[in-house]
């Protein structure tokens, strides 16, 4: 079963809630929250209050808390971002000297634990903590920016990462994040990743909200 998980980057913040509503009603199961600090990247953009702030909307929906820290030291805001209502932490490897340490906080505060990485750091970075996280996610951009274009090298570090996680026997949830759009939606599944984050595509693809999801479902529909 494949997951869309909006991020809300790209969401009018100005109608949050209402933005977040027509998400919700197209029956989405993820919600993202890019978390940047403006030292691990440059943009600055979401904390806790904001996450807070939606939280009774999603579990009243059903839908998931998906809490990206693009931020240093993101040990020090785990548990705010659990208390905030994030049912996925993820960290960067980049940010992390202790991930085996932070990777068993997350899931201690009682969430779902991700690791990613950016596309310049070679997969064996999170090699040793495979067989203990929830999720890994390949960043397909740069973070930092929301409507970049996706590395087309992405799609052969999704694959590689699919092989070690089944190899393992695990089932964590393989995401990517960055650039994915109605036309290479079906290439990043085909990879093998089963949560596909999209920001610009659903906030500002061109037509409603709903019909940019539905377009992003079509899109995964095709055979290419
Ligand atoms: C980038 C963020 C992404 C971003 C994706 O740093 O992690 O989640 O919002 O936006 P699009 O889908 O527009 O590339
Ligand atoms: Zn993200």
């Amino acid at each position: 079963m494949i997951k869309l998980a909006p991020s809300i980057l790209s969401a009018d913040f100005g109608r949050l809630g209402a933005d977040i509503a027509e998400v919700v009603e197209s029956g989405v199961d993820w919600l993202h929250v890019d978390v940047m600090d403006g030292h691990f990247v440059p943009n600055i953009t979401i904390g806790p209050p904001v996450v807070s702030a939606i939280r009774d909307q999603c579990d009243a929906a059903g839908v998931l808390l998906d809490v990206h820290l693009m931020i240093e030291q993101p040990e020090r805001y785990v548990s705010d971002f659990v208390d905030a209502g994030a049912r996925v932490v993820t960290v960067h490897v980049e940010t992390c000297p202790h991930l085996h340490r932070t990777i068993q906080q997350i899931k201690s505060a009682g969430a779902l634990a991700g690791v990613t990485l950016n596309p310049a750091t070679p997969l064996s970075a999170v090699e040793e903590v495979l067989p203990l996280v929830d999720l890994v996610l390949v960043m397909s951009v740069n973070p930092g920016f929301g409507g970049q274009s996706y590395i087309p090298g992405s799609t052969r570090r999704i694959a590689a990462l699919r092989g070690k996680l089944d190899d393992l026997g695990s089932k964590a949830y393989l995401q990517v994040d960055g650039g994915v759009k109605p036309g290479n939606i079906r290439e990043v599944v085909d990879a093998g990743a089963n949560v596909i984050v999209a920001g610009s595509a659903v906030f500002r693809g061109g037509q409603s909200i709903a019909d940019n999801i539905e377009n992003l479902r079509a899109g995964l529909q095709l055979s290419v």
